[in-house]
């Protein structure tokens, strides 16, 4: 088991791409904090992880106020003793055109999706200092790399998070701290459900990637435990795209053979 004996903790853990690492970090031997703002969410992968012989316990987190991210990891360390590998997964998305995008659109963009690994990463860092090692991964976006239309916010705060990442892997140089991004394509969680089941866009966006497909939650889960394992202790301020080859080809429409 790549993750025995770590101890993880997952932000948004109670759905989609959040869920399927905590399942996967479960299965991988890691005791998982699955924090959310959702606890009915979250409890409900606590046992999914309990059922299948794994080590978890449900944390209720606003990601993007630091009272309620301190809460969070004095639970966590008060349950497990320290945390290993932080993944800051939770997010939001506001899909408005700039000029309909009000001031609380973009602040609550910033909050939850820049702020909120900002507020987690500082209260978890302490107990990754104190151990002398750690691991922290960035949920960033196919949004990071380029503009999308009505969502000027988020690709302004996922644009941001991979500054964020490249940033805190320098000053955490020298401590063995490892701070990465993993940024996914179009991804059938929640978060895309109105967009993967409407009959416009669910077989067309999916035709846009090299594969033909949509992407599932569990197709992050894998870099997720390369990540966060010791596999990957020569990566660091790197980021992954994990997008079925979307941003590689600027195809045109009837260009790829499927
Ligand atoms: N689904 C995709 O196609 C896709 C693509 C690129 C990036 N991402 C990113 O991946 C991450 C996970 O996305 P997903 O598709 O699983 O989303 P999702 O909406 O299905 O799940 C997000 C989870 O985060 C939780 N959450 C939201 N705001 C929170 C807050 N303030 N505090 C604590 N928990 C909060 C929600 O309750 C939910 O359980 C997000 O950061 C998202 O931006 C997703």
């Amino acid at each position: 088991m790549k993750l025995a004996g770590k101890v993880t903790l997952v932000t948004g853990g109670g759905r989609g791409i959040g869920e399927a690492i905590c399942v996967a970090y479960g299965a991988e031997g890691a005791a998982v904090a699955v924090a959310d703002r959702d606890t009915d969410g979250a409890r409900r992968v606590v046992e999914r992880i309990r059922g299948a012989g794994g080590t978890a316990t449900a944390v209720e987190v606003d990601v993007a106020r630091s009272e309620s991210v301190d809460a969070m990891v004095k639970a966590v360390l008060r349950e497990h003793g320290r945390i290993d590998v932080l993944v800051n997964n939770a997010g939001v998305r506001t899909i408005k055109g700039f000029l309909e995008h009000t001031e609380e659109d973009w602040n609550r963009m910033l909050a939850v999706n820049l702020t909120g690994p900002f507020l987690c990463s500082k209260a978890v860092l302490p107990s990754m200092l104190e151990t002398g090692k750690g691991k922290i991964i960035n949920l960033a976006s196919i949004a990071s790399f380029t503009g999308r239309p009505a969502r000027a916010g988020y690709v302004a705060a996922k644009s941001g998070l991979l500054g964020l990442t490249r940033a805190m892997a320098v000053d955490m140089a020298g401590r063995n701290i490892h701070v990465n991004a993993i940024a996914p394509g179009l991804i059938a969680s929640p978060f895309n459900a109105s967009f993967a089941e409407a009959a416009d866009t669910g077989p067309a966006w999916g035709k846009e990637t090299l594969l033909g497909r949509w992407g599932q939650p569990e197709d992050i889960a894998g870099a997720a435990v390369f990540l966060a394992s010791d596999d990957s202790d020569f990566v660091n301020g790197a980021e992954i795209k994990i997008d079925g080859g979307w941003l590689a080809a600027k195809t045109r429409s009837g260009e790829l053979d499927h």
